[in-house]
């Protein structure tokens, strides 16, 4: 079977090197043509672990390759996954959704016979409907007899472990609307997940609108579970509790489930800050209050906040900070809507150096300076903030980099460390809810 994916980011890559290894024949589709002769070379352009030797497996096996000409990739293909982003747009809420519509529109003008179109990236509910309507009808204005079905298949991935989510991932959700052809795309459906099937992954079948609410649901959960747990942080500092002694035991409950009860500086990433707002817009044109998903982001928004002032009243002025991670989580070079990065841009606005460093995101940091290595950053600081709990922040000797330092705030973003050991390695600690 031939799929065609269109996107190579995140999601994109992580799938046609997923659906390479289970045998489909897959032509990755990008407009960025540099990317794409990276792509080519084997050359792996995001930081995810096991991505990189998939693609290899895939190129040497003869069933993964790339190109930039995605009219060429439709013609002889029966799947077309788009997994193009659909970023915040211009009006900072809805999702903007015009890179969707141009792998349509190209979808509409080149299919030749029945084809499925499926739609990974997360859209607003109604837009497979809408997608549809527009291939429909530029097919008719062409005098062609191509069928085209779109079908809801949102992505559950995580960055960081993307590759495990993508080969054994908890269900897969699949959406298809009644009509002529809804049998040919179930059954392309069927072909492209029987492996994930044979190894006993469920599937959930359902109509097109519920799987793309499914998908904005369980972010929105997901987002509302971490920003519980933030606004109970807030109330054990004030209180002299442990909001990890308190997540724990909510946890233990099987109604609640120990997941995303960590607290923090609040999510970031590309996908529950957008996700979430877009929930709320989308609500609010329908004429409902999303009220949890709206408080979830309020509260999110709060959590940054109420860190980054914490540390800058903890600091001397022009003071020397080490910033330990830019990514949004570890595992990943990703630093989309990052709190490290507002944290870094607010210290040098406020007059402060920063010397910053992370294991793989390497970002422009205005004002700031990039260090080559943890221990470098730490040196001669005041202060050191961990925003990102990469393996190596967790390991690191505190005794050993307290030494390096000039000052002995520690400002512990994700409660990496135990408050007692920092302590004792000579640190003035500060955590989130401990
Ligand atoms: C998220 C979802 O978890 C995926 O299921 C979904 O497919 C993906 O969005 C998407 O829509 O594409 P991702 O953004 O890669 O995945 O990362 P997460 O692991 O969910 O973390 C998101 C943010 O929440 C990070 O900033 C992380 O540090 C934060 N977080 C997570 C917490 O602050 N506390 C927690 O307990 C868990």
């Amino acid at each position: 079977m031939k799929l065609v994916v269109v996107g190579t980011g995140y999601v994109g890559l992580v799938s046609a090197a997923t659906f390479a290894k289970t045998g489909c024949d897959v032509v990755g589709v990008d407009i960025d043509a540099a990317k794409v002769a990276r792509l080519s070379r084997g050359e792996c352009p995001i930081h995810e672990p096991g991505l990189g030797e998939l693609l290899q497996e895939g190129l040497a096996d003869g069933n993964l390759s790339f190109t930039t000409d995605l009219a060429a990739a439709i013609v002889d293909a029966q799947i077309v996954l788009s997994a193009v982003s659909t970023p915040t747009g211009p009006d900072g809420e809805r999702a903007d959704l015009s890179a969707v519509f141009a792998v349509v529109d190209a979808v509409a003008e080149h299919a030749t016979g029945d084809l499925v179109f499926i739609n990974k990236s997360t859209v607003p509910v109604g837009t497979g409907r809408i997608c549809e309507e527009r291939i429909e009808k530029a097919i008719a204005a062409r005098g062609a007899t191509a069928r085209v079905v779109v079908v809801s298949n949102p992505e559950f991935l995580q960055e960081g472990s993307a590759v495990q989510n993508s080969l054994e991932p908890h269900r897969i959700v699949i959406g298809i609307n009644d009509g002529p052809a809804k049998m040919m795309a179930a059954e392309r459906m069927a072909a492209l997940y029987r492996p994930f099937i044979g190894e006993g992954i469920p599937v959930a079948l359902m109509d097109r609108e519920s799987a793309e609410v499914v998908k904005y649901a369980s972010n929105a959960f997901l987002a509302t579970k971490i920003s519980f747990i933030n606004m109970m942080s807030a109330l054990c500092e004030k209180v002299g509790a442990d909001v990890r002694q308190v997540a724990a035991a909510m946890g233990q409950d099987p109604r609640i489930g120990p997941a995303f009860l960590r607290a923090g500086v609040g999510y970031g990433g590309s996908c529950f800050p957008k996700d979430v707002r877009a929930l709320v817009a989308t609500g609010r044109e329908l004429g409902l209050d999303m009220a949890i998903a709206a408080a979830a982001q309020q509260v999110n928004d709060a959590q940054r906040e109420r860190f980054f002032q914490a540390v800058l009243a903890g600091l001397s002025p022009a003071a020397t900070v080490a910033v330990w991670g830019l990514a949004f989580k570890p595992e990943t070079d990703d630093v989309r809507e990052s709190p490290a990065l507002e944290l870094a841009a607010k210290l040098v606005a406020a007059g402060h150096r920063v010397r910053a460093f992370d294991p793989a995101a390497k970002p422009a940091l205005p004002g700031a300076e990039l260090c080559a290595n943890a221990l470098e950053a730490a040196t001669g600081a005041d202060a050191l903030v961990l925003m990102t709990e990469w393996a190596e922040f967790r390991g690191a000797d505190l005794a050993a980099v307290r030494k390096l330092m000039r000052g002995d705030r520690l400002f512990d973003g994700r409660n990496a460390y135990e408050p007692e050991t920092a302590k004792q390695a000579g640190f003035a600690y500060r955590g989130v809810g401990v």
